[in-house]
């Protein structure tokens, strides 16, 4: 093997080996939870991540590779129709076979499959799709890290003992103060959005192209547990005024009155971590919160959501947050009090936009069904931007586009105000 396909095979390695690691900590009852229908049970992540490599390389492109089951085309399909009509997702939980101990079988024979194909690929004269589908499947399996903590964090939260992923670290006293709010000035004009340069990134991050920013203002960090707080106490999810239509036929319907995670106990103010419940500490960034609630908090304070073209041009002045392949810790801290500058861009919450997810001007998906990745979702979202605590921080960079329906909230998504 070259250097090249050693890298990426330490890569792919490494990648499965932390979904693993992620999971240690479970019981073996928790690999099936599914407490709603978008939140996956981990064995089916485990499974799914498996399959994407089955189904767009090792099916293709490796002439002698056998599947375990033909079944498991099925089962850990996702929404990819053009492979075929995927097992429902709202009943992923119910897959109690095949077991832990064979989706693990799964995984080893997947990773072999993988090892095969790129020790014999060179001479492959599908080389550079090959590798390029490696690498798409990395990217994968690390996004579904992310989704296996939001899915485990959901499905936990619906048991009243209020269990625990991981112990927490140390974590900072819940009176500690965060840096003052303040807004950061920046001129606009014409600037370029999507993603530049050689190093990965996905179909919906490009082309990148120029846009027309009117100057605007960016705070320098997220809206607080505390700032929150005083739109609920002024009445926010009472004053329809405040609200989108359809965030406040949401708001009627679910009975919203604060964050998903929130709660009110005779101990006090707390929240549902991956720590299990804990006290609220005011100063740690709101998380949590839909679209709608963004916008609401947003108009009550007499601000705005940021664009996503002001957020890249605002973020790409900042270093992205590295080559990391592992989480630090399941929970948002406080921005450092001693810090200047934008806050709180990768390592915290999400960053509610009020930028429609479409596709850039010339944008095109990649033929055949690996194209389903991103382009067929570009319809009644919003753009979320920047990462948060249980983002792989190797993925993250000021180009990144998440998104989501604004009613959703179980993803770690919070406020940065603009103006
Ligand atoms: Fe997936």
């Amino acid at each position: 093997m070259s250097s090249v396909e050693n890298t990426l095979l330490r890569q792919f390695l490494a990648t499965r080996r932390y979904s693993l690691q992620i999971c240690s900590s479970l019981e073996v009852e928790d690999y099936n939870l599914q407490a709603a229908d978008f939140a996956s049970p981990p064995k089916w992540h485990l499974a799914h991540t498996s399959w994407f490599f089955e189904t767009f390389l090792l099916k293709p492109f490796l002439p002698d590779y056998t599947v375990i089951s033909d079944l498991y085309e099925t089962l850990f399909n996702s929404y990819y129709n053009g492979v075929g009509k995927p097992f429902q997702r709202a009943s992923r939980g119910l897959l109690s076979r095949p077991t832990l101990d064979e989706v693990l079988v799964y995984r080893s024979h997947v990773d072999e499959g993988i090892g095969t194909l790129l020790r014999g690929q060179q001479a492959h004269s599908e080389h550079d799709a090959i590798v390029e589908r490696i690498v798409l499947g990395i990217e994968h399996e690390r996004q579904h890290q992310e989704l296996f903590f939001t899915d485990i964090k959901y499905s936990l939260s619906a048991n009243p003992l209020t269990p625990s992923y991981t112990q927490p670290g140390t974590r900072g006293n819940s009176s500690e103060t965060s840096t003052a709010l303040a807004f950061i000035p920046f001129e606009g004009g014409l600037t370029e959005t999507g993603n530049e340069g050689s190093g990965f990134s996905f179909d919906n991050e490009l082309p990148r192209h120029r846009s027309w920013v009117e100057p605007f203002k960016l705070a320098n960090r997220l809206v607080t547990n505390a700032e929150y707080q005083a739109f609920i106490d002024d009445g926010g999810y009472q004053r329809p005024e405040l609200w989108l239509a359809d965030g406040w036929a949401t708001v009627i319907d679910s009975g919203w009155s604060s964050p998903l995670y929130w709660q009110n106990t005779k101990d006090g103010p707390m929240e549902f971590t991956l720590h299990g419940l804990v006290a609220r500490q005011e100063s740690a960034p709101v998380c949590h919160v839909s679209g709608y609630e963004a916008e609401a908090y947003a108009r009550w304070c007499d601000a705005r959501l940021p664009t996503e073209q002001e957020w890249e041009l605002a973020a790409s002045v900042h270093s992205p947050p590295g080559l990391g392949i592992e989480i630090s810790s399941p929970h948002p801290e406080r921005a450092p009090s001693e810090t200047t500058g934008a806050l709180q861009l990768y390592d915290s919450c999400w960053q509610w936009t009020r930028s429609a997810y479409t596709p850039y001007p010339g944008f095109k998906t990649s033929p055949g069904a690996i194209g389903e990745y991103n382009g067929k979702f570009m319809s009644n979202q919003w753009v979320l931007r920047g990462g948060s605590c249980v983002s792989i921080p190797a993925q993250l960079r000021p180009s990144y586009r998440n998104f989501f329906y604004p009613p959703d909230r179980w993803q770690f998504s919070g406020i940065r105000l603009a103006k």
